[in-house]
């Protein structure tokens, strides 16, 4: 692929992560030319240091849990071990085509200019890459998240470790600490006890998935205690050492925990640092870039997307802002996006999928007795019990009014989670969607049911 020079662009990107690219290939299907810039490979955190290869991780976790309890099923197998090089290639194969078929995509495109190299905004409408410059109608800021870490704790990315190390890891630690009971870390924390790690998880506030709805996290505490998971929640973080094999790990009070590895999974940090925003009058708030709901920066005709904009750092949220961006400097005038009815999974053992409003949150905001709840567990799911899985589907509804949220835990239900999203984003009535016929037996029959509970006529429930 040839380098171009510089021009005039409809629209400049800085970043072809899931935000960058999804704008640059909505912008190209309305005939603007694009300019897409990005210092490494296409597809950015997503697909190659986040959401494609830790769930690649978990499948094969979940291939080793499955012929550790294939007796269950009559099956007699044997877990001889984890052949880390196996997993990493296929991990990484998953990887390869996707990145191929994206490469193909964006390079293919004739209104897309892909352009390699480190960008920096030096003026309202213009990026430089390499002494070239950009020039853009509208540009796109789209530079996407790092993993952080706390003052004072220093990654080595031997010992002391981020996500990224974690995913290139060439053999399973005998021991890990995880550092943050949010996604990140009870994910990985799944994947090395699958894979025979002794894990122990620490989290300051008050439980695991703090963000979840709290029926949800206890669901979670209790079966990662079943796995054997260790966790102490409630004190934060102090300080890490090394010793002779490993790390130890301190916790407000004083109490200690050695490891071999220490995973730091205390969020994402947005990447805006030296890359010329405030100098161009952009306003930034810890280092995320303040927009308003149009996406739009306040400044030029610079716009923002993905991580980098304060809210859920999520691909598909990137994918949604990138198209409406597109849309919006196209003229189509796109309706702003709904944070709340952006879907939320976790891919650990067991899946966490939500939707909308927690218990908490909907009690808050309407009034306790304006709410109404419904837990489905799935103890009545013949597929889920085809599958040995524990959990449930709870509903959160407005009194009178639409679902205001869908919180499910259990083995597989991420895939349940595009229904719940439907029902929330349509503002659909319990009693409305009691009404559509759910296909037996499935997991998604477990949604069916507890809104039939809801609407007042169950059937396989059991108060
Ligand atoms: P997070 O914000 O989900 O969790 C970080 C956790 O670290 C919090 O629970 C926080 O209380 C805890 N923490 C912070 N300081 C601490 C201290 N001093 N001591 C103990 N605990 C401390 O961030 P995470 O898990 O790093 O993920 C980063 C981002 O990546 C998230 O926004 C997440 O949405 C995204 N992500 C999404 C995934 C998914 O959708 N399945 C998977 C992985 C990441």
């Amino acid at each position: 692929m040839s380098q171009p020079n510089g021009g005039t662009f409809d629209i400049v990107i800085l970043g072809a992560g899931s935000g960058g690219y999804a704008a640059a290939l909505r912008a190209a299907e309305l005939d603007l030319s694009v300019a897409l810039i990005d210092k490494a490979e296409l597809g950015g955190t997503c697909l190659h240091r986040g959401c494609i290869p830790t769930k690649a991780l978990l499948h094969a976790a979940e291939v080793a849990e499955q012929t550790r309890e294939a007796e269950q099923f009559g099956i007699k197998a044997e877990l001889l071990s984890i052949d880390m090089a196996g997993v990493n290639a296929y991990k990484d194969g998953v990887v390869a085509r996707l990145y191929k078929g994206l490469t193909g995509l964006l390079t293919h495109n004739k209104n897309i200019t892909v352009v390699a190299g480190e960008g920096k905004l030096v003026g309202k409408d213009t990026v430089e890459v390499a002494g070239q410059r950009y020039t853009g109608r509208n540009v796109i800021l789209a530079s996407g998240s790092y993993s952080r870490s706390l003052p004072g704790l220093e990654v080595d990315g031997k010992r002391v470790i981020t996500s990224e190390h974690a995913l290139r890891l060439d053999r399973v630690p005998a021991s890990a600490i995880v550092l943050g009971g949010g996604v990140i870390g009870v994910e990985f924390a799944s994947v090395w006890k699958s894979f025979g790690a002794d894990v122990t998880i620490l989290e300051a506030l008050p439980r695991l998935v703090a963000a979840e709805d709290e029926e949800i996290s206890k669901q979670l505490e209790r079966h990662f205690r079943k796995r054997k998971i260790n966790f102490k929640v409630g004190k934060p973080f102090e300080k890490v050492e090394y010793t002779d094999n490993g790390v130890r790990a301190t916790i407000q009070g004083g109490e200690t925990v050695e490891a071999e590895v220490l995973l730091v999974a205390v969020g994402r940090g947005p990447t805006t640092a030296g890359l010329g925003y405030e100098q161009q009058g952009i306003t930034l708030d810890r280092g995320f870039v303040i927009t308003n709901e149009r996406l739009h920066t306040g400044v030029g005709n610079i716009y923002a997307v993905g991580d980098i904009v304060p809210g859920l750092q999520l691909a598909h949220r990137g994918f949604a802002q990138g198209i409406f961006v597109a849309e919006e400097i196209a003229g189509l005038r796109p309706a702003p996006i709904d944070e709340a009815g952006i879907p939320r999974v976790t891919y650990c053992d067991p899946e966490i999928a939500s939707m909308g409003l927690t218990e908490g949150r909907a009690k808050e905001k309407y009034g306790d007795d304006k709410i109404s709840t419904y837990n489905y567990n799935l103890g009545g799911n013949g597929k889920s019990q085809i599958l040995k899985t524990q959990g449930f589907v709870k509903l959160v509804r407005l009194n009178d009014g639409p679902v205001l949220g869908v919180h499910m835990i259990g083995a597989r239900m991420s895939e349940q989670v595009g229904e719940a999203q439907l029902i929330y984003n349509w503002e659909a009535f319990p009693e409305e969607v009691a009404q559509l016929v759910h296909a037996h037996p499935t997991q998604n029959e477990a949604l069916g049911e507890a809104f039939l509970a809801l609407a007042g006529k169950p059937l396989h429930a059991h108060s």
